[in-house]
């Protein structure tokens, strides 16, 4: 009885046999996202530049039932991105395969086209831009083969209303946002499905890294209660849990009291 209830409990869960890549894994939306997966069966490769704070993340996950593995390295770096496919396939959790990719490693850049520190914009585009499209061709390319697969992209709220005080970044998120329905429209028959999150206002370490001031602060602060990244990956986990001929393509979750942008 008590082994049929433990079978009978896998089985349940929705992403149980699926293998997921989640880049960006070592911190806020990434990281929640491995936990849900997880918690929904799946086996979670992680992938990030700080290997100590993936290697946590990764103990943690095992240490509640579930299956990790952490791959250190570079979203913006295509052999790096090559490198986490091929240790994907000879993970022995993986089955050998996988059928989730969270495209989510990214970060913002603050100030407006003329204040933002254009030193910065490239190595923003190289990650944002053409890390995700490399890790999103690969893992369609591959996923074409196997007529099924999910690839989930990270874009922005500012990837489809631009706000002058985001813009540079914005456009980035608008040209991954292009790129994402590109492939969708390309991959659809083929069995994949493309989702594209745009979250609003999530706090996570992301505002560090885009280097937001405290005027930020005071000035979304009418705004009220922002999200955590866990409402991200609770949406994330219900999109990929829908059958297979369903295909939530887009989806944005704000803040209820973000009226902009
Ligand atoms: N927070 C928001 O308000 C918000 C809103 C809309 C969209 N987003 C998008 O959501 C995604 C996740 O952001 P977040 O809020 O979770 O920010 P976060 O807490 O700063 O997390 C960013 C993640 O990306 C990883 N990363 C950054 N640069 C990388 C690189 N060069 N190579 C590999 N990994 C890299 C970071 O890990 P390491 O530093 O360890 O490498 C970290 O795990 C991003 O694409 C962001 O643009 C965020």
């Amino acid at each position: 009885m008590t082994k049929h209830k433990a079978v009978e409990g896998k089985t349940n869960k929705l992403l149980w046999g699926k293998t997921a890549i989640v880049t960006g894994a070592s911190s806020g939306i990434g990281r929640a996202t491995a936990f849900k997966l997880a918690q929904a069966g799946a086996a979670v490769v992680l992938h990030a530049r700080r290997k100590d704070r993936l290697t946590k993340v990764a103990e943690d996950i095992q240490s509640q039932g579930g299956k990790a593995y952490a791959v250190g390295g570079d979203a913006s770096l295509l052999s790096d991105l090559d490198i986490l496919l091929e240790r994907t396939l000879s993970w022995k959790e993986s089955g050998g395969k996988y059928d989730i990719v969270v495209v989510n490693a990214g970060r913002g850049l603050a100030g407006s086209t003329l204040a933002s520190d254009d030193k910065q914009w490239q190595e923003l585009y190289q990650l944002n831009v053409i890390g995700a499209a490399h890790l999103m061709r690969h893992t369609a390319q591959y996923m074409v083969t196997k007529k099924s697969g999910d690839i989930v992209v990270i874009g922005s709220v500012v990837g489809r209303n631009i706000s002058p005080f985001s813009a540079f970044y914005g456009s980035s998120k608008f040209a991954i946002s292009a790129i994402a329905e590109g492939l969708r429209q390309e991959v659809c028959a083929h069995g994949v499905r493309v989702s594209l999150v745009m979250p609003g206002i999530v706090i996570s370490e992301f505002q560090k890294v885009a280097g937001y001031t405290e005027d930020f602060g005071k000035g979304i602060a009418y705004m009220g209660k922002l999200l955590e990244p866990q409402v991200i990956a609770d949406g994330i986990c219900w999109l990929l849990s829908q059958p297979p001929h369903v295909n939530v393509s887009e989806i944005m979750i704000r803040p209820t009291g973000q009226n902009i942008p």
